[in-house]
């Protein structure tokens, strides 16, 4: 079968190889799943680059989030079948052919989401639901608080506008260049800032950052306010938040989220519930992800340096089937 495969770490573009190798039979409780499309997300190249090489095993496939179809099923597997689609999760695999994951980690998709949002349905929906849980544990009521979001141009920013309006907060995109701000409808004020350049007077219950480096170091010193939260869940900037901040101003909450870490910890109802506010978002909106493109996984270099362009509008897929 088709697969990729990261032999060493590296520039995504270089050390991501495309290989033929055997199926796997499913063992016990194990289903085979031929995976219909897969996604490309920033938290699927990090580990590529060894940023996490304590805890990646080499060789590894790629790509932790993606929609198939049931083929085999292993033995003692009773609540799926052959011909069931799920969003299989809990590890990476879904860049090639087939993958074969246990059943407990598969999330059925139900008959009205297509291929192409159900390959969008894991990581940000979920993530994005737990940062408003994380400020809801924080804040209790959201309604009226004033929340920051930074990157709001990505695929998770444009879901936490969406989510925090719906909770009446006072919403203020952070993005660092103009192309964006056409795409930011969901906020109640946009701000153009990519760190030192921050405008004055700005005053944040919470912000939401996935950028890190000089901008969220900004943020925390000059416009969280005493009693708020920043909570941290990206590095886009690829420089983490500076320590001086973090711990020069107590009065401010410094808190990360990885969904990683709490997907292996909320047990297999709480997932399911996650999933079924993802769908439900699917349906009315509040989780599109707008796809810039669908490669097949025997083009992936073209889909990758599709992936670092900077003009890039919306989600890559791969299609492993071609
Ligand atoms: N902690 C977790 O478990 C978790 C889960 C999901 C996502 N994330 C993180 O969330 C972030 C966004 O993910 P996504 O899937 O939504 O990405 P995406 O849709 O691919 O969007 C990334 C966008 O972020 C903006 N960006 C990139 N580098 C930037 C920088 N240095 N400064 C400011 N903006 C920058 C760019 O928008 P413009 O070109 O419009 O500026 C880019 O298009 C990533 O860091 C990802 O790792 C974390």
């Amino acid at each position: 079968m088709r697969s990729s495969l990261v032999r060493q770490f590296g520039d995504p573009g270089q050390v991501i190889d495309l290989v033929d190798i055997d199926r796997a039979t499913p063992g016990a409780g194990e289903v085979e799943i031929a995976i219909s499309l897969s996604a490309i997300n920033p938290s699927d190249l990090i580990p590529v680059t060894g940023a996490y090489s304590v805890r990646t095993a080499l060789p590894f496939v790629p790509g932790f989030e993606g929609v198939g179809v049931v083929t085999r099923i292993g033995p003692g597997v009773r609540d799926l079948k052959p011909g069931d689609r799920v969003v299989p999760i809990g590890a990476s695999g879904l860049w090639q052919q087939f993958l074969v994951r246990p059943a407990e980690w598969c999330f059925s998709v139900p008959d009205d989401i297509d291929d192409t949002p159900a390959a969008t349905s894991y990581v940000n929906p979920l993530t994005a639901l737990r940062l408003v849980e994380q400020l809801r544990e924080h804040f209790g009521s959201l309604k009226g608080r004033s929340v920051g979001v930074t990157a709001a141009g990505s695929a998770i920013g444009g879901m936490l506008l969406r989510l925090l309006d719906l909770e009446d907060v006072e919403t203020t995109a952070i993005v660092r260049s103009e192309k964006t701000v056409s795409r930011l409808a969901d906020a109640d004020r946009i701000i153009v800032a990519d760190g030192a350049d921050l405008p004055p007077r700005l005053a944040f219950d919470a912000v939401l950052d996935a950028v890190g480096g000089t901008l969220a170091g900004g943020l925390i010193t000059r416009s969280v306010q005493s009693g708020g939260i920043f909570i941290q869940y990206g590095a886009l900037s690829g420089v983490p938040v500076p320590q001086a901040a973090i711990s020069g101003w107590p009065d401010v909450r410094f808190a990360f989220l990885w969904l990683r870490n709490w997907v292996h910890s909320a047990g297999r109802d709480a997932l399911e519930a996650a999933f079924e506010r993802s769908f439900a978002g699917l349906r009315d909106g509040l989780f599109t992800s707008p796809i810039a493109a669908t490669y097949p996984l025997s083009r992936l270099a073209e889909a990758l340096a599709h992936q670092a362009d900077p003009r890039r509008d919306g989600k890559i897929l791969l299609d492993p089937r071609c």
